[in-house]
């Protein structure tokens, strides 16, 4: 197990109705807020009424800004930070998912920063200072609502960056399970694939005596595994959509990567296909995460043996452990199927034809590799699509 500094700073506020607590958590940070949403979801089921009056019997100012895209926008960002400056705004508040939470995070972040917010995400600087963000979150998926990163699409180019920080990390999450009864079955399943790939990227790794936090990771994909079918089934099962909710903030809040090298070779590959397709970030992974474990189960087989026997309950072949391991790859793979999701690029109507261009973005030009596991230059990476394409 390697060293290792963890610490978590959001506070969970988990469970029915939690929602209305929303303006006195508020109140301990600010008087006057950014109030930050999407394409309108938030409305059209009364979480927009119930966050107001919250808002408005704690005496809170709101600014609304709304319209974030899935796959959010840097130019949205960019608008966002601007009305913070006018209005002399202290804190944003995220209500919905990942798209929403990683917006409002770059605007936290901008605000009090003299160049342009894209200079978090290009690499050409570090988050020095951050607004507190708080969520109310409507979708268990990205983890967003207590990571320490944001990702934006740059319209400019249609580039997909992540930036990380333990100051983005948002002061608060309030999630409440019934918040999520209206998703559909799709973003449902994306949000499973997301949070099983947060897990994934985790524990595919090369290092050794982490069998704690391996425990940990078998335990949150099992319960992601058995419960996503039932809340697809049956939307409204609360007990069902709080196993997956919890799942997926613990999936990453950085707890399961504790004492490893992570992955993410996968994440970067996908974070490409969105840029240019704008896939939603869960079901592309659903194609590109069986690919990448393909590709690179043979380097280390027992841990993709470990995986295919605890995960999905394979029975090991003492004489061919890596039938053992190819049996969990596909186990993986029949899952997001047995869901809706997409499990080629041909299912999502993509082709060949950018391949090369996405691989060649993902490595900057071939100058960087992705993965801790196996490390990736460009010629893999277009090897991983190629083999994502049926
Ligand atoms: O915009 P509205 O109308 O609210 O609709 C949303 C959106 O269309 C809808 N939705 C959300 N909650 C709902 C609902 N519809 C009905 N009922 C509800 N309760 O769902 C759609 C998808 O929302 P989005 O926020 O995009 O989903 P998600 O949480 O999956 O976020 C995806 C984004 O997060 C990034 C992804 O790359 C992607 O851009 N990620 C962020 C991470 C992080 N910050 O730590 C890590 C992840 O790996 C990921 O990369
Ligand atoms: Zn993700």
């Amino acid at each position: 197990m390697n060293n290792f500094t963890y610490y978590n700073a959001t506070r969970i506020i988990f469970g029915r109705k939690t929602e209305y607590q929303v303006g006195s958590e508020v109140k301990k940070y600010a008087d006057k807020i950014l109030l930050h949403y999407g394409g309108g979801s938030i409305k059209k089921y009364g979480l927009y009424d119930r966050v107001v009056n919250s808002l408005n019997e704690h005496g809170i100012q709101y600014i609304e800004l709304a319209g974030v895209q899935p796959n959010p926008r840097v130019s949205l960002v960019r608008s966002g930070i601007q009305i913070c400056r006018e209005y002399n705004i202290s804190f944003i508040l995220a209500v919905g998912g990942g798209s929403v939470i990683d917006s409002a995070k770059a605007i936290a972040a901008g605000v009090p920063y003299n160049g342009d917010v894209w200079d978090f995400y290009s690499g050409k600087a570090q988050i020095k200072e951050c607004l507190p963000v708080g969520v109310v979150l409507t979708i268990p998926a990205a983890g967003s609502e207590s990571s320490t990163s944001s990702v934006l699409t740059n319209e400019d180019g249609w580039i997909k960056k992540g930036t990380g920080s333990e100051l983005i990390r948002p002061v608060f999450a309030i999630m409440n399970p019934e918040l999520s009864f209206t998703l559909p079955a799709y973003q449902t399943a994306c949000g499973a694939a997301d949070i099983m790939a947060h897990v994934m990227e985790r524990y595919f790794t090369n290092t050794l005596d982490v069998d704690f936090t391996d425990r940990l990771c078998e335990a949150t994909l099992k319960t992601v595994i058995n419960n996503v079918p039932i809340a697809i089934k049956n939307p409204e099962d609360y007990a069902a959509r709080a196993e997956v909710m919890w799942a997926g903030s613990i999936a990453h809040n950085g707890l399961l990567g504790t004492g490893r090298e992570e992955d993410w070779a996968s994440h970067r590959i996908e974070h490409e296909l969105s840029a240019i397709y704008d896939v939603a970030h869960g079901a592309g992974l659903a194609v590109i995460f069986p690919a990448w474990m393909k590709y690179v189960y043979k380097h280390n087989i027992p841990r993709f043996v470990q995986f295919a026997v605890r995960v999905w309950n394979v029975e090991n072949d003492f004489q061919n452990p890596e039938k053992t391991a190819l049996m969990g790859i596909e186990k993986t793979k029949e899952f997001f199927a047995s869901i809706g999701l997409p499990v080629s690029l041909k299912q999502m109507g993509i082709g060949d034809d950018r391949l090369e261009e996405m691989a060649d973005k993902c490595t900057n030009g071939d100058t960087k590799t992705q993965g801790g596991l196996v490390k990736l230059k460009k010629k893999d990476i277009i090897q991983i699509y190629k083999m994502a394409l049926e």
